[in-house]
C-alpha cells in the first residue's frame, strides 16, 4: 500500500473532519503537562478533568475546545526522570524524537478509519517534527489486499497526516521521510504477500518491474540454467525441491559521480518448510517471512535511487523456496558455491546460509567498500537478543557507525561477536565447510555469521601485497522482521520492516564519508 499524504504548515487542517493529536506527560512532581501547540494551552484543564493517561501506548480522546472541530486526542508520551527529561521504558532519558516517533505511530494506528490526522505536538526542532511525521506513516499501514471490500470492521487507514508548526522544514529532508516510510510498506507488502503468490520468480519480476523507471538502475535476473551455467550452487540447492526454481537478481544503481560501493545481500527464501530437514507445523508457520532480507535489500536500493544519493549500491537477491521433495537436497549432499568451495549440507534447514553464500561471493567479485547481507538466519537470534533487537556481526568498525545509526531511528542493533573457536565446529569430514553442527545449540546465530565469514572475499592485492577481507556486516533479523505479539508505538502486528530505516540512512552517511 502506499503512505498517506502530508501536510506541514503554521495552521490548523482546514477540513473540521481533522482529529487534532497532541501530548500529554507527567513532570517529576507528577503533573500533568500538555506537549502541545500554543492553541491548545487550554486543554490542560480538560485533560486532567478526564484524568488522560500519560503512558505510553494510551489514546485518550478529549472533546475539542473550539466547538468547530469534532475532535482531539492525547498521546502519552511517558513521565519525566528528575532531570525533567522525558524517559524511555527502562527510565533512561531518551530522545524525544524516538518518544514523538512511537506517539505519532500509536495516534495514527489507534485512528485508524479516520481520514485526516493533524499533530499539534511543542516541536522544538526539526528533528522532531521529521520524526513524528515518520511514526505517523509507518502506523498507518494496513494489508487488506486479501480481504474482501466489503467487511465493515476493517478500518481504513488514515489517509492524511498534517503536521502544524510554524519551523521551517527543508523539503529533501520531508522527501526522505516519505521515502523511508514507502520503502517500509514496500517491504511489509512483499513480506505480507503469500508464498503461493510471491516465490523467487515472481519476486524477480516485482524486482524488475519495480525499477523500470528509475533512473541509473540495471536489473540482472539469473534463472535456473543461467545460475548452473554460473556456478551458483547454493541457491541451486536449496530451490531444488521446489516446482518454483530460484532466481539471483542484482540491482545496480550507480550514478554519476558515486565513490563509494555499497553492497547489499538479501536472504530470499519465499517460503522455508526447512526442506527434507522438514520443520514442525507450528514451526513452519509464519515462514513466508523468509525473504525478508531480500525484501529489505530491493526497498533500500529503491529509496536511495529515488532520493538521487551520490552513491553505488547494489542490491543481490537470492531467491529460492525451500521445499521437501524426490528432488529437494539431501542431508549429506554436497553444494559447491560460486567460486568452488564446498558445502556438506548436514540440515537442509540451515539453507539461507547456503543462498548467502553464493550472494557474498559474486558481490566479493565486484569488491566493494562494504557489503553488508540481511537475513531471517536463525531461531537463535530470538534466543539471544529476543524480538526487538537485531543481531549485528561482521569484520568492520563501521559496525559501530550502523549501530549509532538505529538508534537515532529508533531500531535497536547489537553488536554480537564471530568467535573463532567456533570455526572448527563447521569442519566438514568430505567438503570444506558443513553447514551446520549437529547436535548444537550453543551461540547458533554466531556459528551461521561465522559460515558466512567464510565466503566474504578479500579487497584487491594493496601494494605492499597484502590483502584484507573485505569490510562486512551481517544483520540477523530472524527475532524483529515479524511482530508475532500485540501492536507497539509505530509497530503493528506482522512484519516490521526493522533495518530498512536504519540502512538507508547509513547509506546516506556514507554518501559524505568514503
Ligand atoms: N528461516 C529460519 C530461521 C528462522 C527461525 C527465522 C524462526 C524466523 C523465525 C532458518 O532457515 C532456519 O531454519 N534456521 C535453523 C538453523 C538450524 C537448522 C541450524 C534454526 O534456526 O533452527
Ligand atoms: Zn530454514
Ligand atoms: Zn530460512
Amino acid at each position: 500500500m502506499s503512505v498517506p499524504s502530508f501536510t506541514v504548515s503554521p495552521d490548523a487542517h482546514r477540513d473540521a473532519d481533522a482529529v487534532v493529536v497532541i501530548g500529554v506527560s507527567r513532570d517529576a512532581d507528577d503533573q500533568l503537562v500538555i506537549h502541545a501547540h500554543d492553541d491548545f494551552a487550554t486543554v490542560k484543564k480538560l485533560a486532567e478533568d478526564v484524568e488522560a493517561s500519560t503512558s505510553k501506548e494510551s489514546l485518550t480522546r478529549l472533546p475539542h475546545p473550539e466547538t468547530t472541530k469534532p475532535a482531539l486526542a492525547a498521546v502519552g508520551l511517558g513521565s519525566a526522570t528528575a532531570d525533567t527529561k522525558l524517559a524511555d521504558d527502562s527510565g533512561v532519558s531518551a530522545p524525544r524524537t524516538n518518544l514523538l516517533r512511537d506517539a505519532a505511530g500509536v495516534a495514527s494506528r489507534r485512528l485508524a478509519g479516520k481520514q485526516i490526522l493533524e499533530f499539534a505536538f511543542d516541536f522544538e526542532s526539526e528533528d522532531e517534527v521529521l520524526a513524528t511525521l515518520e511514526g505517523a506513516l509507518l502506523g498507518a499501514y494496513a494489508f487488506n489486499k486479501y480481504r474482501q471490500a466489503t467487511i465493515k470492521d476493517v478500518k481504513s487507514p488514515v489517509e492524511h497526516v498534517h503536521i502544524r508548526t510554524s519551523l521551517v522544514m527543508s523539503e529533501s529532508a520531508l522527501e526522505r521521510v516519505r521515502e523511508k516510510a514507502s520503502a517500509v510498506a514496500l517491504v511489509k507488502d512483499l513480506v505480507n504477500t503469500p508464498a503461493q503468490d510471491l516465490y523467487p520468480e515472481s519476486f524477480a519480476d516485482q524486482a524488475a518491474a519495480l525499477c523500470a523507471n528509475e533512473k541509473d538502475v540495471h536489473v540482472t535476473i539469473w534463472d535456473e540454467s543461467q545460475l548452473a551455467t554460473d556456478g551458483f550452487g547454493g541457491i541451486l540447492g536449496v530451490g531444488k525441491g521446489s516446482e518454483k526454481g530460484p532466481r539471483l537478481v542484482k540491482v545496480d544503481y550507480r550514478p554519476q559521480p558515486a565513490s563509494t560501493h555499497i553492497s547489499l545481500v538479501g536472504k530470499g527464501i519465499t517460503f522455508d518448510t526447512g526442506g527434507l530437514s522438514l520443520k514442525s507445523g507450528a514451526g513452519m508457520m509464519g515462514m513466508k517471512y523468509d525473504m525478508t532480507g531480500a525484501a529489505t535489500a530491493l526497498a533500500v536500493i529503491l529509496a536511495v535511487s529515488r532520493l538521487r544519493m551520490p552513491i553505488h549500491l547494489t542490491a543481490w537477491l537470492c531467491l529460492a523456496e525451500n521445499m521437501p521433495s524426490g528432488r529437494a537436497t539431501r542431508p549429506n549432499d554436497i553444494l559447491r558455491i560460486r567460486g568452488g568451495k564446498t558445502v556438506e549440507v548436514l540440515n537442509t534447514d540451515a539453507e539461507g546460509r547456503l543462498v548467502l553464500a553464493d550472494g557474498l561471493v559474486a558481490a566479493s567479485e565486484e569488491h566493494p567498500d562494504l557489503i553488508i547481507d540481511i537475513a531471517t538466519l536463525t531461531g537463535a537470534a530470538t534466543t539471544a537478543l529476543g524480538t526487538r533487537t537485531v543481531g549485528l556481526m561482521g569484520n568492520t568498525s563501521e559496525i559501530s557507525h550502523l549501530v549509532e545509526v538505529g538508534q537515532s531511528c529508533g531500531e535497536s542493533l547489537w553488536h554480537m561477536p564471530l568467535p573463532a573457536e567456533l570455526r572448527p565446529l563447521l569442519n566438514s569430514e568430505v567438503a570444506d565447510i558443513a553447514n551446520v553442527k549437529p547436535g548444537n545449540t550453543a551461540g547458533g546465530m554466531l556459528i551461521a555469521g561465522v559460515f558466512l565469514r567464510d565466503f566474504v572475499g578479500k579487497t584487491p592485492k594493496a601494494e605492499d601485497g597484502s590483502n584484507s577481507q573485505i569490510p562486512w556486516m551481517h544483520l540477523d533479523i530472524a527475532g524483529t522482521a515479524n511482530n508475532g505479539s500485540s501492536a507497539y508505538g509505530f509497530t503493528s502486528p506482522g512484519p516490521t520492516g526493522v533495518t530498512v530505516r536504519s540502512l538507508i540512512d547509513y547509506v546516506s552517511a556514507r554518501c559524505i564519508a568514503k
